[in-house]
């Protein structure tokens, strides 16, 4: 297994090629659907009878919108979106499905045990996760082993207005395998609050860089492997390499693999610059 290195394939499969018992710790924005079966809640109709999803899953379409032929878009919110290239003009018909982006219909039972089997023990989990999701994922994760340790909340900062209260925080649930660890700084509250990236984002779930250190340093040491089965564009690898850590990463999407290994490159030449 080389580390440092994001592997452009299914996790399911490249995970099988990680030895047992060999991560440090695990950090991951997993994929889950946004409304069971499609848009159940919160969904209205277009004049063609298509169905729509209102929210975040509403501002997904503008992203798709603003990729295809314009140039920006302000939210209700204030939120800018600016043109995100050609990664987001296929997603209009995944959002229709339910879904945030092309792939994330991988259910939490099929990755779980590879995420446990490669973790030493002694280890901890790090899983974003939305409200919705919570239960089901903590659940499954306690089938493979993993024993519950604490749910953290990430105040974002920003939401968008609500009818059920505003969406302004996603959870984090924190496993682990095996006995306890201490974290590495214990005067670490269990909200973080970090804001949310505002405008040019690379992916509709990007999640500041400055928030994943903060889990990665609380349970790792320099040197130490962190795995992130869902990358993306590559935020958990950015934060891997500013705090020294190494990393193994998989992400299935060839365009979101791209920006992620840009995102890489220009990571490292800053680093070579100082
Ligand atoms: C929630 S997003 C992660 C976003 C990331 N936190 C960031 O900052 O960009 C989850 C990612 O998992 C990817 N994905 C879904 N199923 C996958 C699989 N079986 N193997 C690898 N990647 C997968 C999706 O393409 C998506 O980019």
């Amino acid at each position: 297994m080389i580390l440092d290195k994001i592997y452009n394939e299914d996790c399911l499969v490249g995970m099988k090629s990680i030895s047992d018992e060999s991560v440090d710790c695990v950090v991951s924005d997993v994929p889950y659907l946004l409304v069971g079966g499609g848009c159940s809640e919160g969904e209205y109709r277009t004049a063609k009878g298509h169905k729509q999803p209102s929210g975040i899953m509403n501002r997904q379409r503008s992203y798709t919108k603003i990729a295809g032929n314009e140039h920006g878009h302000t939210l209700a919110d204030g939120t800018k979106h600016v043109n995100l290239g050609g990664c987001m003009n296929d997603a209009v018909e995944d959002v229709r499905a339910g879904k945030m982006f092309a792939h994330n219909d991988i259910k939490f039972s099929d990755w779980l045990p590879d995420v446990y089997r490669v973790l030493k023990p002694n280890t901890h989990c790090y899983l974003m996760i939305n409200s919705r999701n919570l239960k089901d994922l903590q659940t499954e994760a306690e089938k493979v082993g993993f024993k519950f340790q604490n749910l953290l909340v990430w105040d974002k900062g920003n939401g968008t207005p609500n009818k059920f209260y505003m969406q302004c925080l996603e959870f984090i649930l924190l496993l682990r395998k095996g006995g306890e660890r201490w974290i590495n700084d214990m005067g670490s509250k269990n909200i973080l609050r970090t804001p949310n990236i505002i405008g040019d984002k690379l992916h509709p779930t990007q999640k500041p860089i400055s928030l994943m250190r903060h889990m990665i340093e609380n349970s790792t040491n320099r040197g130490d492997i962190v795995l992130d089965p869902f990358m993306g564009s590559g935020s958990t690898a950015i934060a891997c390499v500013q705090s020294e850590r190494h990393y193994i990463g998989y992400e299935i999407d060839p365009q979101y693999y791209e920006v992620a290994q840009n995102r890489l490159k220009n990571e490292t030449r800053q680093l070579l610059l100082f």
